[in-house]
């Protein structure tokens, strides 16, 4: 019987990102520090969703609302402590952005470093009751020449991130990164508190089989969009219609999606002129690792990584995934214009 060959060379995403700054001879190293930071926080934060319950960490937060009008769950208060935290004291953060703080969070001068974190503390935090996936999802800048970190470090097309990543937190915590050579994802082995390389260059297929929508806004689509999805629904004689897949965090629907292929879509409507995903912080993130895992991101009209946001909390409607379902999309959009 072949022995079970036991690793002794393990790739943690610690290892990885001090490989990629060896690549760079100016690198200072502060980049790794900051995302080493992120780690931290995304073990803290999976550790109260798994205890969540047994710490009776569920249920709403005394009744508060964010300013982007979601209940805030107690555990969207925890996570987003934790982070502010964890990357203040690294020491390499200038600005932050988070979901559930109205206003940006200018870090004080004794603490401040060069990068600005954009981040929801907890997606799909709605679903945490019913112990569906959650997840973290986060964005960094760095601080444009000469600025001192402030929120124009942030007003800024989210192609010009230099990291973008979320960690899932379901039967094991997985952390899906990119520092814009492609995509790649770790999971946590709690035994060691590490995050071991596990997919390594993640590519989304060119075309999937599953679409992935909330149809109760069905009523509320505009044209393209209703044209687009009975498309799948109705496809012509001898093709098979797409499957049918929504979570509700937008993390585990994002992470399906890049893994199967297929298409996720929260649009516009009637209801919200601008969808309901916050363009910083969720659309941002998820479309540039779309992208760097060879798929495609776009607002209906434009590529969701040129939008401008002029308010840290704007929303965009966004279709992200397969190059071949994007560009499906995109086509009916344009024959609508
Ligand atoms: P959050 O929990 O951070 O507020 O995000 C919830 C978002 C996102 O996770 C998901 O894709 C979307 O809400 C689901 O919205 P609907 O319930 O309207 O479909
Ligand atoms: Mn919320
Ligand atoms: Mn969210
Ligand atoms: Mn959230």
């Amino acid at each position: 019987m072949s022995e079970e060959k036991v690793t002794t060379d393990i790739i943690t995403l610690s290892r990885h990102v001090l490989d990629e700054q060896r690549k760079h001879k100016e690198a200072s190293g502060d980049l790794t520090l900051l995302l080493n930071a992120v780690q931290l926080g995304c073990k803290f934060v999976a550790t109260n969703v798994r205890k969540a319950r047994l710490l009776n960490l569920v249920g709403i937060a005394g009744g508060a609302v964010n300013v982007t009008g979601d209940e805030q769950k107690k555990l969207d208060v925890i996570s987003n402590e934790i982070f502010i935290n964890a990357l203040r004291s690294s020491g390499k953060v200038a600005v932050m952005v988070s979901e559930e703080d109205e206003k940006a969070i200018i870090v004080e001068d004794e603490m401040k470093g060069k990068y600005c974190v954009v981040f929801d503390p907890l997606d799909g935090s709605s679903n945490i009751d019913a112990g569906v996936n959650v997840g973290t999802i986060f964005g960094i800048y760095k601080i444009k020449d000469g600025s001192g970190g402030t929120i124009s470090d942030v007003l800024r097309p989210g192609r010009e991130m230099v990291v973008a990543g979320y960690c899932m937190y379901g039967s094991s915590a997985n952390m899906i990164i990119s520092t814009g050579n492609g995509v790649n994802g770790y999971t946590l082995d709690n035994a060691i508190g590490e995050f071991i390389l596990t997919h390594p260059n993640i590519k989304i297929p060119k075309r999937g089989k599953i679409y992935s929508v909330n149809e109760g806004n069905a009523k509320y689509w505009d044209e393209p969009c209703t044209e687009y999805f009975n498309s799948l629904k109705f496809p012509p004689e001898g093709k098979n219609p797409y499957s049918a897949r929504y979570i509700g965090s937008m993390v585990a629907d994002v992470h399906r999606t890049l893994l199967y292929g297929g298409i996720f879509a929260y649009p516009a409507d009637k209801k919200s002129k601008n969808g309901k995903l916050r363009v910083l912080y969720e659309c941002f993130p998820m479309a540039f690792l779309t992208e760097q895992a060879g798929g495609k991101a776009i607002t209906g009209r434009e590529r969701v990584l040129d939008v401008t946001p002029q308010n840290i909390h704007d929303r965009c409607p966004i279709f992200l995934g397969s190059e071949d379902d994007v560009d499906d999309i995109e086509t009916i959009y344009k024959k609508h214009s």
